[in-house]
């Protein structure tokens, strides 16, 4: 089993029958001799991943235990409010939602760029074979190319993709550039438990774990966005480009996976390890991604959502007040909120 790859092979991608083209734009992957997506640098990373998790089983180890169904729950605005909205030509909250998701997805490609500490010197264990020891040899590289494409070479990543299948779906439109919004920061974050540990290790760790949650999140949000492309009520002009946008995000979230599937195994190794402290003792790895994986969770799915519900209300409020027959609006939009 091959357990060691270099940078260039695990930015490799497979040969492609045809490049991915959508509403004029040249996008990552492509597709097989028989029309099937292949996602981007995947030749060698697909079979890599499944490799190291193989020899995680193997060891004992697995896979960080968690999926997008922990961010369950109330969703504002509900599917039925934002089909509601575009119904009612207010279409411009759900053309902003894709908008900004592919701004949010260009976010990502810090990743292509970003110098990551080594977790060896500070790990009993030799990573050499495992993913963790390819952090920086290819791995966030490849991750953060596929969110934000390589703007030099013309072809769009994730991106791009979101711009893509808004056009697809919404055709000409004269919306302006919704503003993205920042991060709501979490109070805690730059708290620094295990000083036992280089902070600089600490806050990677922290790092994976918090880019998996993030990961988990835009997984609901596409979920969503795609119901909105499928419902054959809406885009009635336009259904067959909504539903080839649908096609679009359904190949992000071909993408998305390996993205999880990598993140939950980075983490799932590292609980399998001992770090080793600045004082030369030893400290379970579980202890430390469990602890930083709880407050996060914590955070994402009991802070977060309520101040991003807050924000999002006072948004959609102020855009059904601009409506010519706003309290007939309000008073449906309100009826088909989700109930705790
Ligand atoms: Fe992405
Ligand atoms: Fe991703």
């Amino acid at each position: 089993m091959k357990l060691t790859y270099s940078e260039e092979e695990l930015l490799a991608s497979h040969a492609c029958a045809r490049p991915q083209r959508e509403a004029g734009r040249l996008l990552h992957g492509g597709f097989d001799a028989d029309g099937r997506y292949l996602p981007p640098r995947l030749l060698h990373r697909g079979p890599a991943v499944e490799a190291w998790t193989e020899r995680l089983r193997a060891r004992g180890g697995d896979l960080l235990p968690a999926d997008a169904s922990l961010l369950a729950g109330i969703r504002f605005p509900s599917g039925a409010q934002q089909k509601l909205l575009i119904q009612e030509g207010l279409g411009q909250t759900f053309w902003n939602i894709l908008t900004v998701t592919g701004h949010i997805e260009a976010r990502g490609r810090i990743l292509a760029d970003l110098e990551f500490p080594e977790f060896q010197p500070w790990l009993h264990e030799d990573v050499s074979e495992m993913a963790v020891g390819h952090l920086n040899r290819g791995l966030l590289k490849a991750h953060g190319i596929d969110e934000g494409g390589e703007p030099q070479r013309g072809i769009g990543g994730h991106d791009v993709m979101w711009f893509a299948l808004r056009d697809l779906a919404f055709g000409e439109v004269d919306y302006p550039e919704p503003e993205v919004p920042e991060n709501i920061a979490r109070p805690d974050a730059e708290a620094a438990p295990f000083p036992e540990l280089p902070g600089a290790i600490v806050r990677s760790v922290y790092f994976l774990a918090n880019l998996l949650l993030i990961e988990f999140r835009a997984e609901r949000g596409f979920a969503f966005s795609q119901r909105m492309l499928r419902d054959p009520e809406l885009f009635p002009e336009r259904r067959a480009q909504a539903e080839r946008a649908a096609e679009i995000v359904d190949r992000i979230r071909r993408d998305e996976e390996l993205h999880v599937d990598s993140l939950r195994l980075y983490l799932g190794e590292l609980s399998s390890l001992d770090f080793r402290t600045q004082d030369g003792g030893r400290l379970a790895g579980r202890r430390v991604v469990n602890a930083l994986w709880n407050g996060i969770v914590h955070w994402a799915t009991v802070e977060q959502p309520r101040l991003v519900a807050e924000r999002t209300r006072e948004l959609l409020h102020a855009r059904i007040a601009a409506h010519p027959e706003a309290t007939r609006v309000r008073a449906a939009f309100d009826a088909l909120a989700e109930n705790a």
